[in-house]
Formats: structure tokens, C-alpha cells, sequence
């Protein structure tokens, strides 16, 4: 694949665990294992391909409105996979960032996973990956706002100069270019509240996959619809322009 076809920064839509494990006759949870499971493929598949940066939908804003024991079973498998992986992802140059709000709702053990997987990767420049979690994209633009005004009292911001770059620099994603490429699984085709500010000129591609059969091989395949594509950003096409 060309280099130039592919996209910098990727965002994944993780959805359709609890389908894919209703079809089996299991329980939700087990769906989201597998789809836990699934996580490691892709990341390291992006790797592969020189992908700047990686956003993954882990848990949004909305999602403490489930039953208890899902929450929680969600909870237990993203320490599990930092856990497990987190060497692995260090050893590969991964940093891992976290996208959304920290909870006490995510429990004592999680918190600690959660900031030593942080701190251990903070300086590793091979790939982002970002987990999203506790994450509303309306939640981080109001977030964002009330930074810039806190850092605008104290002086260390200029308001009047405030552009959308300076909004940008204000979100989560912070130093990661725009997703050129978002990817929702399992027939969906919404954004469910994710990164609403950063998704302006972003390329979709629904896929009608569950998350846990999610392949490498069905990210290649996004990928060269991705490369198929003209991006004009409100231009004109090069052909167009004579
Ligand atoms: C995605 O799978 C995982 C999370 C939202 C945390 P779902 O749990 O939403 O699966 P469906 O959409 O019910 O099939
Ligand atoms: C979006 O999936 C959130 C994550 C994948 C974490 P949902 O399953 O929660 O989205 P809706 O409810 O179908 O919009
Ligand atoms: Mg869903």
C-alpha cells in the first residue's frame, strides 16, 4: 500500500460485542472478552503499517447507563488487557494515553493500571494509543472550554487569540493529527457522541462486522477503500480544477 494513501491517525468504533455473543447463545460479557481480545490485533497491525496514532471507543459517557455487572465486567477487562499487554506495547515504542474523564467509579485497582500504564509509555514515540474511556465528545468540548477560560484568567492564555488550533490543543487528543479514518463495526452508522470536534473532515467506513471479527485483513480491506477515496476539504478534485 502506498504511503501517502495511508491515513496518520485511525479511530475504531469498537461496537456489536453484545450482538456477536447473543448470536452464540453467551452472555454479553463474553462478547466483550472477545472483543477485548480482538484489541491487541489491530493495534499491533497498525503498528505494522507505520500508523501515527490509534484511537480506540472503550467505554463512552453513556455507557455507566448499562447494568452494573456489564460496567464492571468492562472495567476488569481493560485492566486485564493493560495488564497483560502493557510491556508488550512499552517494548514497541507505544505510548498510551487516556481519552475522557478519570472516575472513582473506576475502582482503586483500575486507576492504578491505568496511571502506570501512562507514566511508563509517556516518552515512547512509535505509535499513540489512545483508549477512550469515560468519554463524551460533547463532555470534552465543554471541558475544553473551561480550560481555555481558567488558563485565560491566570493570564496564560491570550482569549482573543484563541483559534482552532488553540481548540485543538485544548482536547484530549492533543498532538495527534485529525483521524483521517474513522471505523464503526457492526452495521451502525452514527458517532455516538466521539470526538464530535475532530471528526470534521474525517472518512467513514461502516463496516457490517462485528467487533470481535474484526480481522487485520478487514482493516486492510478499510484501508484500501480509504486510499480509493478524493478528499477535497471543500477544494476541488485536481481534475476538476483545468
Ligand atoms: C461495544 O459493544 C462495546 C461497548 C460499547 C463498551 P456493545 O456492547 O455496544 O455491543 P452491542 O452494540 O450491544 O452489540
Ligand atoms: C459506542 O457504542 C461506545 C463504544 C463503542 C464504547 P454504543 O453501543 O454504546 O453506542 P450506541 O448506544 O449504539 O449509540
Ligand atoms: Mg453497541
Amino acid at each position: 500500500m502506498e504511503q501517502q494513501a495511508l491515513p496518520r491517525h485511525i479511530a475504531f468504533i469498537m461496537d456489536g460485542n453484545g450482538r456477536w455473543a447473543k448470536k452464540r447463545g453467551l452472555p454479553r460479557t463474553a462478547g466483550h472478552r472477545a472483543g477485548t481480545q480482538n484489541v491487541m490485533k489491530i493495534v499491533e497491525h497498525c503498528g505494522d503499517l507505520g500508523i501515527e496514532c490509534v484511537t480506540f471507543y472503550a467505554f463512552s459517557t453513556e455507557n455507566w447507563s448499562r447494568p452494573a455487572a456489564e460496567v464492571n465486567a468492562l472495567m476488569s477487562l481493560l485492566g486485564e488487557f493493560l495488564e497483560k499487554n502493557l510491556m508488550r506495547l512499552h517494548t514497541n515504542g507505544v505510548r498510551i494515553r487516556i481519552l475522557g474523564e478519570a472516575s472513582p467509579r473506576f475502582g482503586e485497582a483500575l486507576t492504578a493500571t491505568l496511571h502506570s500504564a501512562v507514566e511508563l509509555t509517556k516518552n515512547n514515540t512509535k505509535m499513540i494509543l489512545n483508549v477512550a474511556l469515560n468519554y463524551g465528545g460533547r463532555a470534552e468540548i465543554v471541558r475544553a472550554f473551561k480550560a481555555m477560560h481558567a488558563d485565560a484568567e491566570a493570564g496564560k492564555l491570550d482569549f482573543d487569540a484563541v483559534d482552532e488550533k488553540t481548540v485543538q490543543d485544548y482536547l484530549y487528543t492533543a498532538g495527534c493529527p485529525e483521524p483521517d479514518l474513522l471505523i464503526r463495526t457492526s452495521g451502525e452508522q452514527r458517532i455516538s457522541n466521539f470526538l464530535l470536534y475532530q471528526l470534521a473532515y474525517t472518512e467513514f467506513v461502516f463496516t457490517p462486522v462485528s467487533w470481535p471479527d474484526f480481522t487485520p485483513e478487514r482493516l486492510d480491506e478499510a484501508l484500501r477503500d480509504f486510499a480509493s477515496r478524493s478528499r477535497r476539504f471543500g477544494g476541488l478534485d485536481k481534475e476538476s480544477k483545468c
